[in-house]
């Protein structure tokens, strides 16, 4: 393709050499190493707001592993039932599958796209719901007070996919957030995940289970260096800690550009006549990763989508097709109809969205998202 969908942001070599020669000072590869609780601390101090609660955290070797050991740590057990929005990335359901439960799908919001808390109240009316799975999806955050607000209600634990909202999702109560730090995302490691909840109890259940359950704390009932509860290896190692921190001292700069970028692809979109694009709510503010909208109609996309196979630039249906339609996840219950998941998978779509897009390269996906519009006019005529 002649313009990339997405092209990690990724440290340079030179940027690195100076956390890679402190590995090599240490002799700390992995095992909550010294690069892992500085990149630990450092995240902790960007997501601690000034007056409230204080926060714990914990690193893992990636979002999905994150999620499951966080399905366990809130003490949800094989067998239990996880509402899980419909339009979300597989690996939200995975990592429900792989903590022995069974997902429950459910619509989501049609303002923001996300699985609310009313929407999670209406879908424990209906069916059995013994946790909540919900999705910062496309990196817009939820308002973790309102969660705990939901679990306090009704006694079900909730917890949040931020995957991909780095820098747009809060942390500032007991429901647990999940980021991943996989080299796609805002602020990338390679490959690794951070947990963060206000409850320590949580934190240091997940990062226990990171360590195959060993017990390292000589206050607890579990003898020093024994298993109560097997867990896994999921550990970040010093090597993928050191790019997360090199790439944390480049942020401030990569999200101001990343916030601009998207101003600008939403106003020159805006601007195409007859395109009319359906944008997702959140604030403009939003440091974002991925660049989705909704088009009028399925047609409509299939001919955004020609225009820009035949100009070389790639496309895709971010998060599509809903969990509902793959073919490992067709069999599992719906809580109720999913009007707007299925909406949105007939008109949603993905364009190229990253900070190596060169000028040419914008314009070139305008003129062909433009030439898309026209062709579908032509034909609809
Ligand atoms: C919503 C969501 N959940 C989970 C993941 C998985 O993250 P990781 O690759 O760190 O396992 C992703 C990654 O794209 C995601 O978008």
């Amino acid at each position: 393709m002649r313009v990339e969908l997405l092209v990690p942001d990724m440290p340079t070599a030179a940027e690195l050499l100076p956390w890679l020669e402190r590995i090599d000072a240490n002799r700390w590869y992995t095992n909550f190493g010294p690069l892992a609780g500085e990149l630990e601390a450092r995240l902790r101090e960007e997501l601690q707001a000034a007056g409230e609660k204080p926060l714990f955290v914990t690193s893992v070797s990636n979002a999905t592993a994150g999620l499951e050991l966080t399905l366990a740590a809130l003490g949800v057990k094989p067998g239990a039932r996880v509402l899980v929005p419909a339009l979300t990335f597989v690996a939200s359901a995975t990592a429900i599958v792989r903590a022995g439960c069974e997902p429950v799908v459910a619509d989501i919001d049609a303002g923001n796209w996300t699985l609310t808390p009313a929407i999670a109240q209406a879908a424990c009316a209906r069916t059995r719901v013994d946790a909540v799975l919900t999705v910062s999806t496309f990196g817009v955050p939820h308002e973790v007070a309102a969660w705990d607000d939901f679990s306090a209600r009704t006694s079900i634990p909730a917890l949040i996919d931020a995957a991909g909202a780095w820098g747009n999702q809060r942390c500032n109560g007991r429901t647990p957030v999940v980021f991943s730090l996989h080299a796609t995302k805002s602020l990338g490691a390679g490959e690794g995940g951070l947990i963060a909840s206000t409850d320590s109890a949580i934190v240091s259940g997940v990062r226990r289970a990171t360590n195959f359950g060993i017990n390292l704390d000589a206050s607890a009932p579990t003898p020093f260096g024994q298993v109560a509860q097997p867990g896994t290896n999921a550990k970040l190692s010093e090597y993928h800690a050191a790019v997360g921190l090199a790439n944390l001292a480049r942020w401030n700069e990569r999200a101001t550009r990343r916030r601009a970028l998207m101003a600008e692809m939403r106003t020159r979109l805006a601007a195409l006549p007859g395109l009319v694009p359906a944008w997702q709510q959140g604030d403009t503010s939003l440091v974002r990763t991925l660049l989705s909208f909704g088009v009028a109609s399925g047609s409509l996309r299939d001919a955004i989508e020609e225009a820009c196979a035949l100009a070389g630039i790639a496309t895709r249906r971010w998060y599509l097709p809903t969990l509902d339609r793959h073919p490992a996840f067709v069999t599992c219950e719906r809580a109720g109809e999913l009007p707007v998941a299925t909406r949105l998978c007939e008109t949603l779509i993905g364009l190229p969205f990253h900070l190596h897009l060169a000028s040419a390269d914008k314009d070139a996906v305008i003129v062909a998202v433009e030439r898309g519009v026209a062709r579908c006019a032509n034909t609809a005529t």
